[in-house]
């Protein structure tokens, strides 16, 4: 039995991906600092997959904990989601991001080294591609200049594996994921924002849970059919799928090249209008929305063309846009 370290691995997208390894009889071991996740989440895990994860609170920029871990573990590969990701408070606080972003994963990168551990896998984000200029977006787009720390971080996290692989014969894939939404069936697990909400979907579900008292839709006049920006909104257990994907590909040494990018959307765009009828179809819940002023650094549209993911990770979505939203609204309303 392979054993995973999965970094973050108590967070949104770590959980549901530490779910999918196990359920596929993976041995996981989770690391997190519990920065911004419940420990209580890695009960959650074990009460669907019937297997407790091995879990050890570690915070990655400690360099002698990152070793010490390794002397002591055995580690066929790695899923590291552990990173800071607001985008609005990497532009208030740049070094905590290029600090925790950059030298978590450096110090992992040199464990695996050291260590001859092969087999990475990087939470990137489609953030890389800015205002692609063709839609959808391949993954041959143009990598657009950051337009916050925290996308910078992204950035130079590839270039960085990029660099190992090439010099140090390590093996990496990037997922660049458009937007993750959605809980477990189980309605177990599912994202935890702290405070208010920075994200669509989160921002939706609160204010028909009554905790907000409106949501604001930011801009009606972008270039799209409604005047509301588009993004690609993918269920986060598809999302965990394309992870276990991307992973058997590297065990199983069927990876064309030592480092490899995909695009792990749905394909399909989606507006902030449609995003809410959808909602209200697929819940009954009413939403009070009002249309406001666009936020600042926000892209018109941005959704992917999955061909290359679909076909080299032999992997595709299954879920729709409904039973995700429906899964995010039934999360709230279990979080009461
Ligand atoms: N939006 C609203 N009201 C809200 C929140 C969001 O109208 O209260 C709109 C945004 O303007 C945007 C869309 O809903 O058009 C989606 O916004 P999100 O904040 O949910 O997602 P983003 O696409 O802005 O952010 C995502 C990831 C980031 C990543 C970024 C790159 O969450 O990690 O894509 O573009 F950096």
């Amino acid at each position: 039995m392979k054993t995973i370290l999965v970094t973050g691995g108590l967070g949104f997208i770590g959980s549901h991906t530490v779910v999918e390894l196990q359920n596929i009889g993976f041995n996981v071991i989770i690391i997190d600092d519990l920065s911004n996740s419940k420990i209580r989440v890695l009960d959650s895990i074990t009460e669907i997959t019937g297997k407790k994860p091995t879990f050890h609170k570690i915070d990655l920029r400690n360099k002698e904990t990152v070793k010490s871990f390794f002397d002591t573990n055995s580690i066929d590969g790695i899923i590291h989601f552990a990173a800071f990701k607001a985008v609005g408070e990497s532009v208030q606080n740049p070094l905590d991001y290029y600090e925790n972003n950059i030298g978590s994963l450096v110090y992992l990168l040199q464990e695996m080294r050291d260590r001859k551990i092969d087999n990475f896998i990087f939470s990137s984000s489609c953030t890389v591609y800015g205002q692609a200029d063709e839609l959808p977006i391949t993954e041959k787009a143009p990598i657009k200049p950051a337009e916050s720390p925290y996308g910078n971080t992204k950035q130079i996290g590839e270039e960085i594996i990029k660099d190992t692989c090439k010099a140090n014969g390590l093996n990496a894939i990037a997922l660049r994921y458009f937007n993750p939404i959605g809980a477990h069936d189980s309605v177990k697990i599912g994202e935890l924002p702290l405070g208010v909400p920075q994200n669509l979907i989160p921002y939706v579900t609160q204010t028909a849970a009554g905790i907000r008292e409106q949501l604001s839709v930011f801009g009606d006049d972008y270039d799209t059919p409604d005047g509301t920006a588009i993004r690609d909104y993918i269920h986060v257990v598809d999302l965990a799928k394309a992870h276990i994907s991307a992973l058997q590909r590297l065990l199983n040494k069927e990876n064309k090249n030592n480092f490899e990018c995909f695009n792990v959307g749905t394909g399909t765009g989606t507006s902030v209008l449609e995003i809410i009828q959808a909602f209200e179809n697929a819940t009954t819940q009413k939403l009070n929305y009002k249309i406001v002023e666009r936020r600042e650094g926000d892209i018109t549209s941005a959704y992917a063309d999955t061909t290359i993911a679909n076909k080299e990770l032999n992997w595709k979505t299954e879920k729709t846009l409904e039973e995700a939203l429906k899964s995010a609204w039934e999360w709230q309303e279990n979080q009461k």
